[in-house]
C-alpha cells in the first residue's frame, strides 16, 4: 500500500552546469524505463531553479536540503519555505545528521521546521539516527524515539500524514558501511510503532520510512526486501546518474 520513494541528497555538490547535466541524465534514464516509485532530487540551493527547469513536466520531484521555519525576515543566510515553494520545491530534507552535528541543529529546530514545511505544502523528509557511540552503548532506540517525538511534536494527524521519515544511522553515512537490512528493519519498524502510538495507525501504516547511509546499487535490493523500508535517501551514489538510476531500478522494483 506504500509507494516507494527514492531521494537523492546532493549535499554541497554540483555547480549549476553540473547540476543541470546530472538532472538531465536522471530524467532521461527514467523516461525510457519509468519505475513504479516516486523520485526526488535535492540539489544545493543555488541549483534549484536550474534543476526545476530541467525537471518541468517530468515525474521527478524537486527537494531542498533544509529550510528555515519563518516565512521571511532578518535571518541572514537562511531560506524560507515560501521561497522553496516559489522555486518549485515540493520536498525538503530536515534534520540531516550533518546539520545536527556540524551546524548545531537541535531537535527543537527540526520540529519547528517540520511544522513550517507542512504548513507550506512541502513534504518534509525528516532524518533521524544514532551515532556509533550511541549504538554501542545501547541507546539507539532511545535516541531515535527522542528525535521522532520532537520532530513531530507540532503536527496533528493530518499534518503527520504528509511527512516522510528517513532512518540514517550516522555511522553508516558516507562510510561505505551501510546498516544491514536487519539492523535497519528493527529501527524502522520501531519508528512506525512510535508514530502509531503518537498519531494513530491511520498515519503510521501509510507512512513512508526510508533508509539512508551508504546505499549503493549492490545493497539496495536487500534493504528494500525489508517490510518497513519504503525507499532510500541516497548521498554519494546519487551524484552519478548511472548509480542513482540503478538504485531506482533495484532488483524487484
Ligand atoms: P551516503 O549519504 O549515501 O553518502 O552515505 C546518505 C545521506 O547522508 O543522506
Amino acid at each position: 500500500m506504500r509507494r516507494y520513494l527514492m531521494a537523492g541528497n546532493w549535499k554541497m555538490h554540483k555547480t549549476i552546469a553540473e547540476a543541470v547535466e546530472l538532472a538531465t541524465a536522471v530524467r532521461a534514464g527514467l523516461e525510457t524505463s519509468p519505475p513504479h516509485l516516486d523520485v526526488v532530487v535535492c540539489p544545493p540551493f543555488t541549483a534549484l531553479q536550474a534543476v526545476a527547469q530541467v525537471l518541468k513536466g517530468s515525474r521527478i520531484a524537486l527537494g531542498a536540503q533544509d529550510t528555515h521555519w519563518e516565512n521571511q525576515g532578518a535571518y541572514t543566510g537562511e531560506v524560507s519555505p515560501v521561497m522553496l515553494r516559489d522555486v518549485g520545491c515540493t520536498f525538503v530534507i530536515l534534520g540531516h545528521s550533518e546539520r545536527r552535528q556540524l551546524f548545531g541543529e537541535t531537535d527543537d529546530d527540526v520540529g519547528d521546521k517540520a511544522r513550517a514545511a507542512v504548513a507550506h505544502g512541502l513534504t518534509p523528509l525528516i532524518c533521524v539516527g544514532e551515532t556509533l557511540l550511541e549504538r554501542e552503548s545501547g541507546r539507539t532506540l532511545g535516541v531515535v524515539e527522542r528525535q521522532v517525538e520532537q520532530a513531530l511534536r507540532h503536527l496533528g494527524a493530518t499534518e503527520a500524514s504528509r511527512i516522510v521519515i528517513s532512518y540514517e544511522p550516522v555511522w553508516a553515512i558516507g562510510t561505505g558501511h551501510a546498516a544491514t537490512p536487519e539492523q535497519a528493519q528493527v529501527v524502522q519498524a520501531f519508528i512506525r510503532k512510535l508514530v502509531a502510538t503518537s498519531h494513530g495507525d491511520s498515519v503510521a501504516a501509510p507512512l513512508r520510512v526510508l533508509y539512508g547511509g551508504s546505499v549503493k546499487p549492490d545493497n539496495i535490493g536487500a534493504l528494500m526486501a525489508q517490510s518497513d523500508i519504503d525507499g532510500a535517501l541516497v548521498g554519494g551514489a546519487c551524484l552519478q546518474a548511472r548509480s542513482f538510476l540503478d538504485i531506482i531500478h533495484f532488483p524487484g522494483a
